[in-house]
């Protein structure tokens, strides 16, 4: 749940930045694990049928490619729709990067045609971390970033 005072703060932060490219994506990335609730956040980007582990800030993780398909992220892709996932533990498709998080959220981003390059990826420590309200301060910080890929 984000309030609109913190979605336009971080939206206002990244669209005045003068960075572009991975320098955007990181401080995106940044600005939203200050976020109480967003316990992982990265991003991952579309190369073909494989998303490939872009910008993060968070532990570590081993599932640095993920098929189109497998787990949440990949089943973003493949049904071609964000995901918000209330408690990961009644999910048969998903792939543990923590054993900690119990609810996750996937958003594409989106080049201006509709094409995906990638997607925003959190993970939160606690059931039903993340709403619609989250959902629409990623598509807008996914559209920011998208506007500036390279
Ligand atoms: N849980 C994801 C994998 C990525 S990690 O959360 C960083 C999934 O099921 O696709």
């Amino acid at each position: 749940m984000i309030d609109s005072n913190t979605s336009e703060r971080i939206l206002s932060t990244l669209r005045e930045s003068l960075l572009s490219g991975a320098a955007l994506r990181q401080r995106a990335m940044q600005l939203l694990d200050e976020l109480p609730e967003y316990d992982w956040s990265g991003i991952y980007q579309l190369e073909g049928d494989m998303l490939v582990l872009d910008e993060y800030v968070g532990a570590e993780t081993n599932h640095t490619h993920i098929p189109v398909g497998r787990g949440v992220c990949g089943t973003a892709v493949a049904e071609d729709r964000n995901q918000v996932i209330e408690d990961v533990r009644n999910l048969d498709n998903y792939i543990a990067c923590s054993t900690s998080t119990r609810s996750e959220i996937v958003v594409l981003i989106r080049d201006v045609s509709g094409t995906v390059l990638g997607q925003i990826d959190i993970d939160g420590h606690n059931v039903g971390a993340f709403d619609a309200s989250d959902e629409a301060l990623l598509e807008a910080t996914g559209a920011v970033l998208a506007e500036r890929w390279q």
